[in-house]
């Protein structure tokens, strides 16, 4: 393999290709995770949706399958956190993500344990701060990536973290999917690149076929960022669900919002009080108002009648805008093994 691809970034998570498989609700499961790991990436398990008994499923169902070390992606506060962070250090998990930071006793606690923290930031004034609270390794996602997304574009973003010269490794999110962009980042000065829609869009991924087909279908300029599902800029394919949800009112909104989070409630088999914990201690510790914190409940079941029922007409897509310039869906292996290839080709071009 081409020397530049060695980097602190594989050296840190102790991967073998300066690539992530991000996390992505529903779809970063076992089954992606394993497909992608095992080629030498390193990817992350979306346990951010996950309940801490189906999370130590998922991770045994890894380790069943390789040694490869993998990471686990959570949310501050979703239920059970506790025992999520727990049970990473128990099994030996190499590396933690997130995007709300947890508490700084978390942080401690993972660190003290030998896991790397790594946070995703989208605006570079935060850039300093995740480090300040622990981050091993900065994860720059510019406005063109998937799911929930900040406003300044990846070059844009990766230039004004890297001036910062905060001693991490920093890695380019938003945008990816190949060889050339990971040669181009290297180029830049990050130490690797995060996917999140090219691992999605892959054989590998549990993600249905119907929905696999909008996906293909998606034009670069109709990928939109919306507040409307939760109340914060999230990227999704312009479809149907997503055209109604950008008409409905502030009311429409929170009523449907309400009726969604109980629905969610119920499937997670939260009590009345937890659900009301969690909204409060989302509303009081971030600078999500109730209202947004509200929508937040909106969110899962939306997003599940794509990614887990197979019904795109019914759910949205979160989605990055790379995804209109995708017309396959390899597996990982080929994935992994043309970015190699590609990356090295460019290089050596460049070289010469
Ligand atoms: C379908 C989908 C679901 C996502 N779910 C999550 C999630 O649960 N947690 C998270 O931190 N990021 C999530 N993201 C964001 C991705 O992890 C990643 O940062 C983003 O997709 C990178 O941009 P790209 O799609 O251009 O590669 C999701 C993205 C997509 C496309």
């Amino acid at each position: 393999m081409h020397i530049a691809l060695r980097t602190p970034l594989t050296e840190a998570l102790g991967c073998q290709v300066p690539v992530i498989q991000t996390a992505m609700g529903w779809v970063s499961t076992s089954q992606l995770v394993s497909a992608s790991i095992k080629e030498g990436a390193f990817g992350f398990l979306a346990a951010a949706v996950m309940t801490p008994e189906e999370c130590e499923a998922e991770i045994k169902t890894i380790k069943d399958q390789t040694d490869k070390p993998f990471g686990v992606n959570i949310h501050a506060f979703q239920q059970g956190i506790d025992k999520i962070i727990d049970m990473c250090i128990d099994y030996d998990i190499a590396a933690l993500s997130y995007g709300r930071g947890p508490s700084p006793e978390i942080v401690e606690k993972v660190k003290a344990a030998g896991l790397k923290c790594v946070p995703t930031i989208g605006a570079s004034k935060h850039a300093g701060k995740a480090v300040k609270m622990g981050a091993d390794i900065l994860v720059c996602q510019g406005q063109e990536g998937g799911g929930h997304t900040g406003y300044t574009p990846t070059w844009l973003l990766l230039g004004q973290v890297l001036d910062q010269n905060l001693g991490v490794p920093v890695v380019a999110c938003g945008g990816f999917k190949d060889g050339r962009g990971l040669a181009a980042a290297l180029a830049f000065g990050a130490h690797g690149i995060a996917m999140g829609t090219r691992f999605m869009m892959s054989s590998d991924s549990p993600t249905p076929q119907a929905t696999k087909a909008e996906y293909l279908k998606a034009e670069v300029t109709k990928i939109p960022v919306s507040t409307k599902l939760d109340g914060l800029p999230q990227r999704m394919v312009l479809n149907e669900t997503l055209q109604d949800l950008e008409k409905s009112s502030k009311l429409g909104m929170l009523l449907r919002a309400f009726q969604n989070g109980m629905k969610y409630k119920s499937q997670t088999g939260m009590s009345m009080t937890q659900t009301v914990k969690t909204a409060w201690g989302m509303a009081s510790k971030t600078d999500m108002t109730l209202g947004q914190t509200m929508m937040a409940g909106n969110a899962p079941m939306i997003i599940q009648k794509a990614m887990v029922e197979g019904k795109p007409d019914e759910g949205v897509l979160p989605s990055g805008q790379i995804a209109g310039l995708i017309d396959s869906l390899p597996s990982c292996a080929e994935i992994i093994q043309g970015i190699v290839t590609d990356s090295e080709q460019c290089l050596k071009r460049v070289g010469a």
